[in-house]
């Protein structure tokens, strides 16, 4: 049976870029992969490449849980979990790392980004993500991993770091497919659309996050930096703000782009960024009710239980394995 494996840092708030690239996606393959097996986990080891809060992210995994069952997960098809409570990812992400170059980890484009932006140390773990990410996707010989388009490199490293150690000790790991979605695989900041919307940005204006009330979010779409073209077009050379609006109206309308275009074609930008403000609202609005409905349930507890034994039944057999290709351990007679 396929696998398909994902998660998302429990760092930040979650923004409408961590929506529309990864969680309603990966809902939307769940419903379109009957045959499909779901495994999906709030990487909360990732978070700690950099400094957090303790209570603050204790508070945040919850959330981050919480919200992928509210954007419709469907915890009855998905083994539901939190990273660190399955220890075999660090474990084989130390193996890994045996099995990855420096050099190719220093080329990163995040770890780059990242470490520059970093003010105190930069730790050892910041440029070995890339590797616990690795053994996250092949600890369950994940066949494809839907991820926005801003985790395309680190794929591709865990590509390239599973067919080194099968050529090395023999077919042992799937190899991974990337799935990125054509459209809304890279939401931009509403202020500074050459920038990713990302938790981590310093000013929260052009940001709409998952926890926004109606109010805020229409008046952040309101203000989102356009153009002095007045075309309704979609053009993300000439007109990128414009165009990251349509894309957000796309993916929440269920509309294609050209689509949008032509729906408002002949109108200014205002009218479509009143629209586009409703639309936003409605939907994150919607999603805020069911998180509610989920945090009062008393559920996630179960979910997330149930979740991490059967990561762990799967996870610690291949580590095993995993263990036995390399040498390490005694000979069992
Ligand atoms: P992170 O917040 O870095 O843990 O990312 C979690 C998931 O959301 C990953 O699959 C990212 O690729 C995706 N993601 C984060 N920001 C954006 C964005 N601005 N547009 C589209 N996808 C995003
Ligand atoms: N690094 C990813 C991000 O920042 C989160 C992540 C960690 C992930 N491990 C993963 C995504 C495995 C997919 C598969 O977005």
């Amino acid at each position: 049976m396929k696998r398909i494996v994902s998660g998302i840092q429990p760092s930040g708030t979650l923004t409408l870029g961590n929506y529309i690239g990864a969680i309603k996606r990966f809902v939307e393959l769940q419903q379109s992969l009957p045959d499909c097996e779901f495994y999906l986990f709030v990487a909360d080891l990732h978070a700690i490449t950099v400094p957090q809060e303790p209570s603050e992210m204790r508070r945040r995994i919850r959330d981050v849980a919480a919200m992928y069952l509210a954007a419709g997960i469907d915890p009855d098809r998905t083994v539901l979990f939190i990273q660190s409570e399955v220890k075999e990812h660090a474990e084989l992400g130390y193996l890994l790392q045996c099995n990855t170059y420096i050099g190719e980890l220093e080329r990163m484009t995040q770890f780059k980004d990242k470490s520059k932006k970093q003010e105190a140390g930069i730790t050892s773990a910041l440029l070995t993500y890339p590797v616990l990410m690795a053994a996250d996707i092949l600890l369950y010989d994940a066949d494809a991993v839907p991820v926005g388009e801003d985790q395309k490199q680190h794929l591709e490293i865990c590509r390239d770091i599973a067919i080194r150690f099968n050529n090395r000790y023999g077919e042992f790991f799937t190899v991974p497919e990337p799935l990125i979605p054509k459209v809304g695989a890279r939401i931009m900041d509403l202020q500074d659309p050459a920038r990713k919307m990302s938790k981590s940005a310093e000013s929260d204006k052009g940001l709409i996050t998952l926890y926004d009330d109606p109010a805020s979010i229409k008046r952040k779409i309101k203000s989102a930096v356009t153009d002095s073209l007045g075309l309704m077009n979609y053009d993300e050379e000439a007109q990128p703000g414009l165009a990251n609006l349509i894309t957000i109206y796309s993916v929440l309308g269920g509309l294609s782009p050209e689509a949008v275009v032509a729906k408002y074609q002949g109108q200014g930008y205002a009218q479509f960024k009143e629209d586009l403000g409703n639309l936003a609202a409605e939907s994150i609005g919607a999603l805020q009710q069911k998180y509610q409905e989920i945090i009062a349930s008393g559920r996630l507890d179960e979910i997330l239980d149930r979740g991490r034994d059967a990561a762990h039944l799967y996870a610690s057999r291949k580590m095993e394995k995993c263990k036995r290709k390399i040498g390490l351990g005694r000979i069992r007679k």
